[in-house]
């Protein structure tokens, strides 16, 4: 176990020292030269430290789709954006809906060693919306979640299945919010971009009556859900107001509904091609606003690795999903702190929250605390770059765009686990 001696960083706004040892966070403030004998020593001066992020949704596409992605990979790309911790979706082929594929999931990030991996098993077996996966099983083996993103459970009476069965085994449910009959062949946002382009429209509706459906389940079970990448401003008041009548419902947002609106589409943009689509400017700030009020309790990612090969195509054809375990947290800072709607630490609560509503540990701020931590450079600003990025996923509509923050290092279990190398940058 390693002695990690952090020099300088900025804590809380406070330039403060930090020592951590066998894991966990000794002490913050002044460290006795003696303490930190045998320690490897970072220059904090001017970074400023934060709990690593918790990724409650991504594509880690392990095992069948490594082309695009895999354990390895996507475990790089999650340290290299400051994650110390990410719950992986099921939608693997095979698809993860039994024990073994979850089992085969924790050894291999095991043994890969960068950040830890929670794997989120499928509601239904083999996504197909027809028969209850084995959800205590699943759990048994390491799952925290389960979900069948990619496709909405549509049968109300397996959702109901799904809530009953994975209340007394903990196990948060996930719940991908499309209706197929209103989202039919549509491809982007409807509305005036999608008629401008001739390309056919996904309404809000078909998110927002899935949102309604599934809240009106957990009302009347009691139980808890969480609804995954929200994204219209409708969806944002239904979600607001369940809560303010006790209904235990969760959710998340990603920064392409915040730093991004349907404009991304013109030119038939195939990389901002993503499902629910990015919608209007009036969406984008309620989604600010529900951030800001805690109507949306956390940030996720939906890092969704594709081949090159995949989205180079005419719109309608190409696959849906942005990479975005590089950038989600400079897209966050430059979209949400820079602009004064969040304080650093805000969003720093919102990329950490993920780990209250699966029920793993994560890193805090304080002595004892377990040492999931990253270093970020706040004043650095630069230009996303694609062709740099760790993740085998290329597939990001931000690439060339100007943000400002930087992770540096990233520390999960008092290991060092990235390091930004400045050199390798042109
Ligand atoms: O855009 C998306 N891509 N949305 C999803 O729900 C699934 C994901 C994927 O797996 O590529």
């Amino acid at each position: 176990m390693s002695k990690i001696y952090i020099v300088g960083a900025l804590v809380r706004g406070k330039q403060k020292d930090v020592l951590i040892e066998d894991g966990r966070i000794v002490r913050i403030g002044k460290i006795r030269a003696s303490q930190t004998k045998g320690a490897r020593v970072i220059d904090a001066d001017g970074l400023t430290l934060l709990p690593a992020f918790v990724d409650m949704h991504v594509h880690l596409r392990e095992p069948g789709l490594e082309y695009k992605e895999d354990i390895a990979t996507g475990s790089a790309a999650a340290v290299a954006g400051g994650f110390g911790a990410v719950c992986c979706m099921p939608n693997t082929d095979p698809v993860t809906d039994n024990a073994y594929i979850v089992r085969y999931i924790v050894d291999r990030a095991r043994e890969v060693d960068l950040a830890r991996v929670y794997p989120i098993g499928a509601i239904s077996v083999g996504l197909r919306g027809e028969r209850l996966a084995e959800l205590g099983k699943m759990q048994q083996a390491g799952a925290v979640a389960v979900s069948d993103d990619g496709q909405p459970v549509s049968s109300a009476q397996l959702m109901r299945l799904a809530l009953e069965y994975a209340a007394p085994t903990g196990l948060c449910v996930i719940s991908h919010c499309e209706d197929k009959s209103l989202a039919a062949d549509g491809v982007m946002n409807e509305g005036l971009v999608a008629s401008e382009l001739g390309l056919k429209g996904i309404p809000s509706a078909a998110e927002d009556v899935m949102i309604a459906r599934d809240i009106v389940l957990a009302e009347m079970l009691g139980t808890r859900v969480h609804i995954a990448h929200v994204s219209t401003a409708s969806g944002v008041q239904l979600i607001r107001e369940a809560k303010a009548r006790g209904v235990r419902v969760t959710c998340e947002t990603c920064p392409h509904y915040f730093a991004a609106t349907d404009e991304l589409v013109r030119g038939y943009n195939t990389y901002a091609k993503v499902n629910p689509p990015i919608r209007t400017e009036s969406d984008r700030m309620a989604i600010i606003r529900g951030l800001q009020d805690g109507t949306i309790d956390v940030i996720a990612t939906d890092h969704a690795p594709h081949a090159t090969f995949e989205k180079e195509l005419p719109f309608p054809q190409a696959a849906n999903g942005i990479a975005g375990l590089e950038t989600s947290f400079a897209l966050a800072y430059t979209a949400l702190v820079t602009t004064g709607y969040l304080t650093l630490d805000e969003l720093s609560d919102k990329m950490t929250g993920a780990a209250k509503i699966v029920g793993v540990e994560c890193g805090a701020l304080q002595a004892g605390a377990l040492a999931d931590l990253t270093l970020v450079d706040t004043q650095e600003s630069y230009r996303i770059c694609a062709s740099k990025f760790v993740s085998k996923g290329k597939n990001t509509p931000f690439d060339g765009r100007e943000v400002y923050g930087r992770v540096r290092y990233t520390i999960v279990g008092g290991e060092l686990k990235y390091t930004y190398a400045k050199e390798t940058e042109q």
